[in-house]
């Protein structure tokens, strides 16, 4: 069983195109980090914010922009997903929901990917609900879909495409968040690999 299941992950890669590179996928980091330190690098600024990666996808990015940052931060973490079917997305689920201390600040939320924007609107809608006074959502990457979502980034490190795509945190049934590149995945390569 275990072997079906290594052999069924690397078949997903082989007919996979890369759609950004380790060194672009750095770059776009890199230009998520001078923004979040333009705009809270200012030492007049008494509320440091608090930081939140939405796991399990933003797990990468996190750790990739969190060291790029220069001002003050407090760090902590939600858990939410989509179950459904992989390439469309479901019902949002709460694993770890943010806790209390969230109200009256400043919040910043770290995710891998906005693709329908569902999973982002609610995470924004909540922490509002709680009492944080402003929400910055910052995405590692924006998925064009040609219409308008539920909820904008205010700070995007790279445009994508309308593909499946995986690596940097971001997994194709589980497999390949390791991948330091950005690889997209064929619709019939999703559905012939579907557990
Ligand atoms: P949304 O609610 O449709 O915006 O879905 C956002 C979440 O779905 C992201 O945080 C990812 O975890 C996941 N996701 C969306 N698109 C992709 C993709 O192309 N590859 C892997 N995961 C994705
Ligand atoms: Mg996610």
């Amino acid at each position: 069983m275990q072997e079906f299941h290594h052999d069924r992950a690397r078949a997903l890669l082989e007919h996979a195109e890369q759609v950004a590179s380790a060194e672009q996928v750095q770059q776009a980091v890199r230009r998520v980090a001078d923004e979040l330190n333009q705009r809270f690098g200012n030492p007049d600024e008494q509320a440091f914010p608090l930081v939140l990666g939405v796991m399990g996808g933003a797990v990468v990015f996190t750790g990739n922009v969190l060291p790029q940052l220069d001002f003050p931060l407090e760090f902590d973490y939600i858990h939410v997903t989509r179950y459904g079917d992989e390439d469309q997305g479901g019902q949002v689920v709460w694993k770890v929901i943010p806790r209390q201390s969230v109200a009256g600040k400043t919040i910043i939320v770290l995710d891998d990917i906005l693709d329908e924007g569902e999973t982002l609107a609610q995470v924004k809608q909540r922490l509002l609900d709680m009492g944080a006074k402003e929400v910055i959502i910052a995405v590692f990457a924006d998925k064009d879909l040609g219409r308008k979502k539920p909820v904008q980034a205010d700070i995007v490190g790279l445009s994508l495409p309308n593909r499946f795509v995986v690596g940097f945190g971001m997994d194709v049934y589980g497999y390949w968040r390791n991948l330091p590149a950005l690889w997209a995945i064929s619709p019939e390569d999703l559905k012939a690999a579907q557990p």
